[in-house]
């Protein structure tokens, strides 16, 4: 196994490379996706509730790997940027982003909605009965109170989203998957080279892992 690592090393690196930019923009932009997605959910008007409860019923119902053959097909009359950044293709890579934005939207609208709601209703009633309005209200009495609750599980999307950009490998995409394909070819010796893609995105996600109880620690110290 350190032989092979050591051999095809650059490899496996190109590809985490490629894996955590990807992961990283994708819950970038889910997270930007999923707050609009969340306040429609929780608007008042039907058609707005009802749109976003279609978005995230659909996107958690289908298999990510179709959705993102879909969105690949479906969007191939899009004149994608030509050239590639860092080996990647942008061609390629970006109706992989596009459609592993739109799944982890779903999901971080899901944990924001989630978020909101923990808040206890009494909060609400006792913003309102001072005078605020219900803007005022969610802004500066609620949304302080639920992005405790919602942190954590974003990190959690962060930590899901790295292992699940593993399925960009199916539109060669140059991910770390991608990479440890090519290396099995190479030697004809599966077996170590997904070992050590399996130490590679165990200590990606350990790393992040302890960075965000770190982080947690810190928002709990304001509760005390
Ligand atoms: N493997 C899951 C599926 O095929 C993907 C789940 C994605 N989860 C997420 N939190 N974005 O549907």
């Amino acid at each position: 196994m350190t032989e092979i690592f050591l051999n095809y090393y650059q490899y496996f690196l190109r590809g985490t490379q490629t894996t955590v930019i990807v992961s990283l923009i994708t819950v970038l932009l889910g997270t930007v996706l999923g707050c609009l997605i969340a306040l429609l959910r929780l608007s008042r008007f039907r058609l707005c509730s009802g749109f976003a409860k279609l978005y995230i019923t659909v996107i958690r119902g289908t298999p990510l790997l179709v959705q993102l053959y879909i969105v690949y097909y479906q969007l191939h009359f899009i004149p994608w940027p030509e050239g590639s950044i860092l080996g990647v293709e942008l061609a390629r890579v970006m109706p992989c982003i596009l459609a592993l934005s739109m799944n982890s939207t779903a999901y971080v609208a899901e944990v924001i909605r989630s978020g909101i709601q923990a808040v206890d209703f009494g909060q609400t009633e006792a913003a309102l009965s001072c005078g605020m309005t219900r803007t005022q209200a969610m802004v500066n009495i609620i949304l302080p109170q639920a992005v405790k609750n919602i942190l954590p599980a974003l990190g959690n999307e962060f930590v899901t989203m790295i292992k699940e950009t593993s399925i960009i490998q199916y539109l060669g995409v140059g991910d770390l998957m991608y990479n440890n394909g090519i290396v099995v070819t190479a030697t004809y010796n599966p077996l170590p080279c997904y070992y050590i893609s399996a130490i590679i995105y165990l200590t990606l996600n350990i790393v992040l892992g302890k960075g965000l109880d770190l982080f947690e620690r810190r928002m709990k110290c304001s509760d005390r």
